[in-house]
């Protein structure tokens, strides 16, 4: 009769998910891998009370200043050639503001000339980055940051990290 040797290997994974209730109660927004989204689903800002803004606001602030400010002003606040984005963007859902940002648009003014706005769809630095530079902007509409850079902010999420390396 031989041994016979039994190996008992068991592993157990244990998934919790933990959410806050009250998150649930109407018109609440949620967290997800800090990521701020409203109850429909789309992005927004979110300010701890230390001043610290979420990862992908402040991204939106640096890319903001990087491709739109020089026609559109610093701090979302508009200029004699394009509108305050801060005025804007309270009329404007994501959908909106992600369709005249990535396909442009063009107005024809009263003498003739015409308004441009620009289409970002080709600039990976833009077309990657619609959701964040919408939270920044809503962020500075809703007066929950002040002009300028955030002093703090979180920490770069996972899910950023892999979305990015995808989109570029
Ligand atoms: C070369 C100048 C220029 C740059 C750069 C630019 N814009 Fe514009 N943008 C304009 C002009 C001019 C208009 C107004 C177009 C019109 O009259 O309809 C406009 C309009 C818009 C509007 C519509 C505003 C409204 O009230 O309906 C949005 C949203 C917008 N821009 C977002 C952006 C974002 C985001 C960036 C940076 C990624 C950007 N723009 C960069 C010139 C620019």
């Amino acid at each position: 009769m031989r041994p016979g040797l039994f190996v008992l290997s068991a592993t157990v994974g244990l998934s919790i998910s933990v959410f806050s209730l009250s998150a649930l109660a109407a018109g609440e927004k949620r967290e997800d891998d800090g990521k701020w989204l409203t109850p429909d689903d789309t992005i927004t800002y979110n300010v701890k009370e230390d001043g610290a803004v979420d990862w992908y606001t402040y991204n939106g602030f640096r890319r903001y200043h990087s491709e739109c400010h020089v026609c559109h002003g610093p701090d979302g606040m508009g200029s004699t050639y394009a509108p305050a984005l801060i005025d804007s963007i309270k009329n404007l859902d994501y959908y909106d503001f992600a369709e005249v940002v990535m396909s442009g648009r063009e107005r024809k003014l009263a003498d003739g000339s015409s308004s441009i706005m620009p289409a970002f769809g080709d600039n990976k630095n833009v077309s990657c980055y619609g959701e964040d530079i919408y939270a920044y902007l809503l962020a500075r509409a809703d007066g929950a940051i002040e002009r300028g850079r955030p002093r703090k902010r979180d920490a770069k999420p996972e899910g950023a990290k892999e979305t990015e390396s995808a989109c570029h």
